[in-house]
Order: C-alpha cells, then structure tokens, then sequence
C-alpha cells in the first residue's frame, strides 16, 4: 500500500489530509475529534486578540443544491473570526499540545494593521505550543471593514509588510492564506513569499451572493429581511481553486522553490485531493466537506487516495506532486500543438479519413451552427 505520510516544512504528517480553518476547528473538543479520526493536521478557526470585537449573525450559513439530486454543491457564509476569547484558545491550544504531542496544530491568526498586534499574537501562540501559523490575509466578509483579512490580502504591499510583521518573532513555520478575489494570484502570493512565508495555502472563499429567495426577494442568507455578500465554498469552487493552485505552484517553483502550497477549495474525496497534488500542492485542506459530511469522512479519503496511488505505482506523495504542471500550454500553444497532431494523425491514418470528416462535420465553425442541434454541438466540443 502507498505511503500516505508527508513532511510538509519540517511539519510531519501521517497524510496530506488538513481540517481547514473555520467551524471544523472551532474548539479543542472537535479538534481532538479530527485527530482521532486520523486528519493529517488542524488549522484551527482563526483568532485575534480582541474577541469581543467579534460579533456573529444568525443565520450565517447559504447553500445551493443541485436542481436533480439536492446534493450541497455550493455553501454561502458571512461567519466572522472565532468569537471565543483569546485566552480562552491559548488554554485549549495547550492542552491539545499536551494531549496530542505528535499531531501538528496550526494556529490560524489575524489582526488589525499593527505590527505591535501580529507580534504580540504569533509570540503568545508559539509559547503554548502550536506547531506553525497560518495568517488569514484572506477573510472576504466582515473583517475587511476593519481593514483586517482579505482588505490585506488583496494588496501585495499590505501582505509582504504583515507577513514581515509575523516572520521577524515567528520561530515555527508561516504559510500566508490568500484570496482567491484578486486578478492576479502571483501578485500576493509572490510579496508573502518574498517576506520569508514558508508557504502559501490558497483558496480562501470567493466573494458571493447565494441567491435571492423568489417568495419574499430578499438575498440570502437573510438576517432580519438584509444580507451582506459572503465567502463561497464547497464543490462548485474546486475548479476555480485548482487554477490559482496551479498558478501558485508554478510560481514557486519558477522563483521559490522549497516553499510549499496547502491547497484548499472543494475538495471532499481522495481523488479531489489526488488532483490538487497533481497540481503542485504539498497538503490539501478541507472545511465545507467536514461541515457536510463529518469528520469520519477522512478514512474513505485515505483510502481514495491509497487507490489511485496504487494504481499509477506511486509510492508516496513525492513522487507525482506537481506531475500535471507540466501539461498546460498557452492558447496558441494548444493551437499549433492541435494542428500538428491533426496533421500527423490524417497522414498516417489515411484510412480513418471518411470517420474524421464525419467528426469535423459535427463540429461546425461558429457561423454554421442552427440551433436545433446546439446541445449535441457543445457536446461534441467537450471531447477530445
Ligand atoms: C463557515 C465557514 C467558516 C470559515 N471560517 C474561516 C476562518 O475562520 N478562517 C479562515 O482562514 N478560513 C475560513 N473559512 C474558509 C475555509 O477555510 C476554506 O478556505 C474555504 O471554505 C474553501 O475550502 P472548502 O471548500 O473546503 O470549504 C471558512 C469557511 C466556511 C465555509
């Protein structure tokens, strides 16, 4: 069987599988739990120094289902930072360290824009014993109206200085968690890196408004009749995650190389996290899934996982993190690299000429298309 174990900055994992900051780590009893259940590592809900600041909406969760199957694919939530006191946390984080010395936890912190602030809270973590940071540079509701979360992160300036901030009093290892609510990724990503993060967890949630309710229309989640855009999660964002994970590994690797990716978004199976490792990350993380399905769901994910390694002969993370880097083109690129393939396939299949023209036919230019076959023509522009 593979081996699932992972070093992800000194940090040992017995598998890539991280609870991701948020309900799923909300106190020291559920993250006792994850560990039980066999999760590689906890990031717990984020914390600051002044919890009273804090203050929660009821409801605060949306979620949109498929129209067939009602299955949750999309989860809306305009939740703050824990509203548990900080003290509170440092005698949680103690006693999980006490109680569970070899599992990795991960303190998840933010701040105002005080550098007195992000050192004052990276020191009081590290002397109860958390085993390395994330800074949530990244929260895309609530919080940035304190200028705090992704009001930092999506200013690259903002997050080299913060990150400055946390690295000059942080003796265990930072990764920086960035919004995906930005154009460029490489932008915020790059000025942590070059802050000294050890590395870099991304996709916090995508900027969103769930839906509008057609009987009373108001927008949800509705507190008391109004609503505020919030963070969307779960399924529905994994293909938007796994392109800015992409676009990270590739920076790293072009101008960082050792620094590592915590990739995050979507994910709920062993080959969802397969896919995320293709593309670069060292660990994945999940939330939305634990909140759906519970913390149990880790042992079918390890044994997804086991599979798909088995089946392609790998023996352990190492040996195909970032394989599928190496697959993406330009547009152009794909253009030239079609057009050869298609040359090269008519030439040496002379005989398959009459089934190939019937393809072409089937996929018609632009200008030629009716309308009364339009379904079977983005069909057969979905296969290769
Ligand atoms: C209800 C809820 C609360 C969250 N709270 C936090 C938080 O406190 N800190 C943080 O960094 N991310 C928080 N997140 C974001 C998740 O950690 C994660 O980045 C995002 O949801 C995408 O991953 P997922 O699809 O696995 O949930 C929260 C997400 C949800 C759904």
């Amino acid at each position: 069987m593979a081996d699932l174990s992972t070093t992800v900055n000194g940090l040992q994992m017995p598998n890539p599988f991280v609870i991701g900051s948020g309900p799923p780590g909300t106190n020291a009893n559920v993250i006792g739990k994850a560990y039980d259940e066999g999760w590689g590592a906890v990031i717990a809900k984020t914390i600051s120094l002044e919890a009273e600041k804090v203050i929660n909406v009821q409801p605060r969760y949306a979620r949109l289902r498929s129209r067939e199957s009602k299955e949750i694919f999309g989860w809306e939530n305009i939740e703050l930072i824990s509203d548990r006191s900080f003290e509170t946390w440092m005698d949680e984080f103690k006693s999980l360290k006490d109680k569970y010395p070899d599992r990795v936890l991960i303190a998840s912190i933010m701040e105002e824009y005080r550098k007195d602030a992000w050192c004052e809270i990276v020191e009081k973590c590290q002397d109860v014993g958390v085993d390395a940071f994330e800074l949530n540079l990244s929260c895309p509701h609530g919080l940035p109206e304190r200028k705090m979360g992704s009001a930092m992160g999506v200013n690259p300036d903002l997050v080299e200085e913060v990150t400055g901030w946390a690295m000059s009093v942080a003796k265990v290892p930072v990764w920086a968690k960035m919004t995906p609510n930005v154009t460029h990724i490489e932008d915020p990503s790059a000025a942590a890196l070059r802050a000294g993060a050890d590395g870099i967890s991304a996709i916090n949630t995508i900027r969103s408004v769930l839906g509008v309710d057609l009987k009373t229309l108001r927008p949800e989640p509705s507190v008391e009749g109004y609503t505020t855009p919030g963070g969307y999660s779960c399924q529905a964002v994994k293909p938007i995650a796994l392109r800015i994970c992409m676009e990270i590994a590739t920076l790293i690797r072009a101008e960082f190389p050792g620094r590592t990716l915590s990739g995050i978004g979507g994910i709920e199976t062993g080959q969802d996290a397969a896919q995320f490792i293709l593309l670069g990350s060292d660990c994945v993380q999940v939330c939305t899934g634990v909140m759906k399905n519970g913390y149990g769901m880790v042992k079918p994910m390890i044994e997804e996982l086991s599979q798909f390694m088995d089946e392609h002969g790998f023996n352990s993370i190492d040996d195909f993190k970032g394989h599928s880097l190496q697959f993406f083109r330009t547009h152009a690129e794909l253009v030239e690299i079609q057009a050869a393939a298609r040359a090269k396939k008519k030439a040496a299949h002379e005989a398959k000429k009459t089934a190939e023209a019937s393809d072409d036919a089937m996929i018609r230019e632009d200008a030629q298309w009716t309308g009364d076959d339009f379904v079977d023509q983005s069909d057969a522009l979905s296969r290769g």
